[in-house]
């Protein structure tokens, strides 16, 4: 038998925004009709930046679920489970094994690791032993999900934002090192980034490259502070029209048009950006870049056509939300994903046990 499993997954921390829209879900929802799908609300993650913050994770799960929910991912479907890692207990268990093969060096080349540590320090939070090591942790989240028995072909896939991919390398380090001490246990992911990977936050000055402060780390050069919640730039899937409207009309466009009549150069606007990744009409888009650099349309008016896009583009979300938050069964939903990911773990934790001579008393017996 093949097994074609996908394991992905966020840390509640807020609610979510356009740029996990791009980065991420996207994606998500699509190859829901493909595969079997464990979705999973990192609340043990959250609690390497937010430890302080119990009220807020336990807020974020309830946003995440909403979000997912709302943006199309479906935990109807026979295929489709949502998982809250806290109750997972073998991944405590098995990021205590795969802590044992990781080098402490090693933790501190991964790009990701340091721009966040960086933040932290920079906001007077302390970096702590957990944050440290929480690429082993999501490592055991991904690779407890190896399929068992084990078929020809299966498949692990982890669809992400192109921030996680240091993350992705470390776990299939860790996969290979484990198979090759130990014998062949665990499946090895394949990552899975979309087509556009990163959103510019609605606060990019394209006169300003080294604003920064949250530069990208993943592309070194390459300063675009990209939308997150923790930098203010956010725009989130749950905003009213209102307030899209509102933050719309306060980005930054090309800083060589000043007058609607001066050429303008899309490739160089934020705005266009946004253009390009929510409208699908590659006509429309053309005709949208022609008229900004031959001067016949205004920086005020692209806005206004990109405040509506976006608000014709989550209208959708904002409707499937609101019937969720009235009638969706979030803990049934929680409930169910957990039961079938433990089932799963257990499975893979037996298969580990035996594997590291921990499979105690059967080894009296051997
Ligand atoms: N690191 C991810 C984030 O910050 C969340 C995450 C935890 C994850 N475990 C994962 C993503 C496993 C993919 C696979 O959002």
């Amino acid at each position: 038998m093949t097994t074609k499993r996908i394991l992905t997954g966020i840390r509640p921390t807020g609610p979510l925004h356009l740029g996990h829209y791009v980065g991420a879900l996207k994606q998500w929802i699509e190859l829901q009709d493909e595969y079997e799908c464990f979705f999973l609300i990192a609340d043990m993650q959250a609690l390497t930046t937010h430890v302080d913050q119990p009220q807020l994770i336990e807020e974020a799960v309830r946003d995440v679920m909403l979000d997912w929910i709302s943006v199309g991912l479906d935990p109807k479907r026979a295929n489709v489970y949502f998982v809250l890692q806290s109750a997972i207990l073998e991944l405590t268990e098995l990021t205590a094994y795969l802590s044992m093969l990781m080098p402490f060096t090693r933790l501190g080349h991964n790009p990701t690791i340091r721009a966040e540590a960086k933040r932290l320090e920079d906001d007077g939070k302390s970096v702590s032993a957990g944050f440290k090591i929480y690429p082993v942790s999501q490592a055991a989240d991904i690779l407890l999900f190896t399929p068992y028995p084990r078929g020809e072909g299966d498949e692990l896939l982890v669809p992400v934002g192109e921030d996680q991919i240091p993350h992705l390398d470390d776990t299939n380090y860790l996969a290979e090192k484990f198979n090759k001490l130990y014998g062949d246990t665990l499946l090895a992911c394949t990552p899975k980034v979309g087509n556009v990977g990163r959103l510019p936050g609605i606060d990019e000055n394209p006169e300003k490259k080294e604003n920064s402060g949250e530069e990208d780390s993943a592309e070194e050069g390459k300063k675009t502070k990209k939308m997150s919640k923790s930098a203010g730039n956010a725009l989130f899937l749950k905003d009213d029209p209102a307030r899209v409207r509102k933050l719309v009309a306060k980005m930054f466009t090309d800083k060589d048009k000043i007058y609607k009549g001066d050429p303008g150069h899309p490739d160089k606007c934020p705005v266009y950006m946004y253009h390009y990744a929510f409208n699908d009409d590659l006509a429309s888009l053309r005709i949208r870049d022609l008229h900004c650099k031959i001067g016949t349309l205004g920086c005020v008016e692209c806005k206004r056509d990109l405040a509506e896009l976006l608000n014709n583009f989550l209208n959708p979300f904002r409707a499937r939300r609101a019937q969720a938050e009235v009638e969706a069964p979030l803990g049934e939903y929680l409930a169910r994903g957990t039961e079938k990911a433990r089932e799963i773990g257990q499975k893979t934790m037996t298969a580990v046990r035996t594997a590291m001579h921990l499979d105690y008393p059967t080894v009296f017996n051997r």
